[in-house]
């Protein structure tokens, strides 16, 4: 029995140590990571760069407040404001307080523009977060189930169809789109090439704020830095979170243009956003990624992981389609063969870390994974959905 409320149900296990890709158990026994903590610690565990960030700024600094300047966050903004073609930064805590951020610019565009029943367009089966506003911009119900009532100004809207979207180009109350780039807990879900395009377009056509949740999508994970550089586009906001500090709490909400403006001061903030600490420790994040050549990593990895898998696992008959962008992996299985509900302990069992989502196995393996590691991850997955 423990004290901690029933939100979560933990599987019975608990870690002592990571090192890379590995993750070891109290017993100390060895589990291949191939989720990172849901795309977290995409450096790998324990990267000496960043510990030695987390112990050098904490023997100078840890905490001051927004209330005086952060050299770190300064930089920090800098940084990320030119690498993602952006104007401006706020830090928060978390993926959800980023999209947080941005659901407020977005009321604040609105009131702007004199409209006062603003409306969002989000996506079904998108997920932005447990907070009140943020679930209720996530497309499932399962997330919203007990919490209404709702924040109404989100208009779900399937995702990855044009005209879904461009059926609101007449309606005037619509402020802003929302989405990702890549739906992540929704199972890796990677739209048609040129969709994130076409929404750009429909944006500007019409005035509304594109927002790009990259939570989850961001920080290298499918082979660019962002996501959407892929379709050579800029949002008007970014939002940033989990593998931004490889560990330590930090969000992002970068801004462009008019969306840059509209936060003033007392309109928002936060106590712990943006400290010495944890933007000290994001800046040694992108150190890593220029020094260490990460992307470099992720795109041959991904593609030999893809050669790998359609040569030795696509055959089999429970496996349905592949699902690969960069590092982010769906795999996703005919549930008529197979139980997927069992999968995540079998693969405990097996020592291997994963999630599953549906009839998907969703993977986010640490970007610093080696060849050798991947042939262990496809015997791994070879074992699994062997019945
Ligand atoms: C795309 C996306 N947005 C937002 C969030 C929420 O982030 P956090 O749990 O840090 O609040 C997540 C978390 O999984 C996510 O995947």
């Amino acid at each position: 029995m423990s004290n901690l409320m029933s939100n979560y149900y933990p599987l019975e296990v608990t870690f002592v140590k990571g090192r890379g890709c590995w993750l070891t158990d109290t017993s100390g026994i060895e589990y291949l990571d191939a989720l990172s903590g849901i795309g977290v610690v995409n450096l790998g565990h324990s990267h000496p760069a960043i510990t030695k960030s987390i112990v050098d700024q904490s023997k100078e600094l840890l905490h001051t407040s927004n209330v005086y300047r952060i050299a770190n966050q300064e930089k920090l903004a800098t940084r990320l404001c030119n690498l993602a073609n952006m104007d401006k930064a706020f830090f928060s805590n978390s993926g959800a307080e980023a999209n947080e951020a941005a659901i407020k610019i977005a009321r604040l565009y609105a009131r702007s523009k004199n409209i006062h029943n603003p409306i969002v367009l989000t996506a079904n089966k998108g997920f932005h977060g447990r907070t009140m506003a943020t679930l209720s911009a996530t497309g499932q119900s399962k997330v919203q189930e007990g919490f209404a009532p709702l924040m109404s100004e989100f208009v779900h809207v399937d995702f990855d169809d044009i005209d879904a979207i461009n059926k609101y180009s007449k309606n005037k109350d619509v402020v802003a789109v929302m989405l990702e780039p890549v739906q992540g807990e929704a199972g890796v879900i990677i739209p048609q090439s040129d969709y994130l395009n076409r929404v750009q377009i429909l944006c500007e056509q019409n005035e509304w704020l594109y927002i790009l949740d990259e939570v989850q999508a961001g920080m290298g994970r499918t082979g660019r830095l962002f996501a959407h550089q892929h379709n050579k586009i800029t949002p008007d906001i970014l939002c940033l979170a989990k593998g931004l500090g490889n560990g330590v709490p930090i969000g992002a909400c970068l801004a462009k243009g008019k969306a840059a403006e509209m936060l003033t001061p007392g309109t928002h903030g936060s106590t712990f956003g943006g400290n010495p600490l944890v933007t000290g420790v994001a800046s040694s994040v992108l150190d890593v990624f220029e020094n260490d050549l990460i992307l470099d990593n992720v795109m041959k990895m991904s593609q030999y992981f893809e050669s790998e898998f359609k040569s030795k696992i696509m055959s089999s008959s429970v496996v349905r389609e592949l699902r690969i962008k960069g590092l982010m992996i769906g795999i996703g299985l005919d549930e008529n063969i197979i139980d997927c509900s069992k999968l995540t302990q079998k693969a405990l069992e097996d020592k291997l870390l994963i999630n599953i989502t549906g009839n998907s196995i969703r993977m986010l393996p640490p970007l610093i994974i080696s060849k050798k590691e991947i042939d262990i991850l496809i015997k791994k997955i070879i074992k699994l959905i062997t019945i």
